[in-house]
């Protein structure tokens, strides 16, 4: 049997730090958003118990360092499976750009062999697993539109009809998000209000929501790489409704309600940045 699960790219339509916790982490809050930019987990039936691995990216590591392989190894740990799989992983989504491409691959993983190995687990069982691997990927679990709080894995779905369209733009270099965030001054941060955001976005009020998007982040990684500020001015005098620095970045997306804005600042961004993606946003 062969299973091919779609791992959609995220944006962060906001993310709020709440604090830090004894544990090192942070409390968040996050209103996420899936776009149309996808990696594809092919896994198939393999016989005795390897596991392996290929990708079309040859700058992925196809091993216990990936989260896919790890995804294999805690669920066939946790539920004593002695199987083995193939898996091909069609990475589309950049690296270490802030669009949780190895989380959503992770949660393609999950999803996939709880159907190739009939486990049934619920969503919610998927979620929790997940979050052992990493704290975005029990969002990834769900995809679509969702309020994401604790560190990550209380994940509450929004049914919202945002039907934008959104310009990604990769910069040439790639962010850690661990750097980033040890970089956080609870006291100094620029806060999100993300009840406002999630309650304008409810009420499909788009100009409102546009006025409570925000990323707590994107002052440090500024700090750390200007370039990404340039990416944000070009994309706004070219148009956009928004330009806003998704996770800890650098990837910069601008919302456009219409098309042809899109394309003006796709046009604008193209001999400025290599990696310029139009994307529909999917709620
Ligand atoms: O969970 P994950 O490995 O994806 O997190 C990457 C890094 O992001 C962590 O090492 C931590 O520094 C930071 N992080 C945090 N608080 C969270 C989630 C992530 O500080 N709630």
């Amino acid at each position: 049997m062969e299973i091919i699960e779609k791992a959609p790219a995220k944006i962060n339509l906001g993310l709020d730090i709440l604090g830090r916790r004894p544990d090192g982490y942070h409390d968040l809050a996050m209103i996420m958003v899936s776009v149309d930019l996808n990696d594809y987990v092919t896994l198939t039936d393999w016989p005795g118990d390897e596991i392996i691995l290929e990708s079309n990216n040859c700058r992925m590591p196809l091993n216990e360092r990936n989260d896919v392989y790890k995804s294999v190894c805690l669920l066939r740990e946790k539920y004593g499976i002695k199987r083995g799989v193939k898996i091909h992983l069609e990475k589309k989504i950049p690296i270490c750009a802030g669009l949780g491409g190895g989380s959503t691959d992770a949660a393609a993983t999950l999803r996939g062999l709880n159907q190739l190995w009939q486990l049934g687990l619920s969503q919610e069982h998927l979620r929790n697993i997940g979050f052992e691997i990493g704290s975005d990927v029990p969002y990834c679990i769900e995809a679509g539109c969702s309020l994401v709080t604790g560190k990550g894995e209380v994940v509450e779905p929004l049914a919202v009809d945002l039907s934008s369209w959104a310009v990604l733009v990769k910069p040439h270099f790639g962010i850690s998000t661990r750097t980033i965030f040890k970089e956080i001054d609870p006291h100094t941060i620029q806060r999100v209000d993300i009840t406002r955001l999630a309650a304008a976005l409810l009420a499909n009020d788009y100009p409102q929501a546009l006025a409570y998007m925000g990323n707590s982040l994107e002052d440090i990684s500024i700090s750390k790489h200007p370039f990404i500020q340039k990416v944000k001015d070009k994309m706004m005098k070219a148009g956009a409704d928004i330009a806003l620095m998704t996770g800890s970045g650098p990837t910069v997306f601008a919302l456009c309600a219409n098309e042809k804005r899109a394309d003006r600042v796709v046009n604008s961004m193209k001999g400025f940045c290599r990696e310029v993606y139009k994307v529909r946003v999917l709620s």
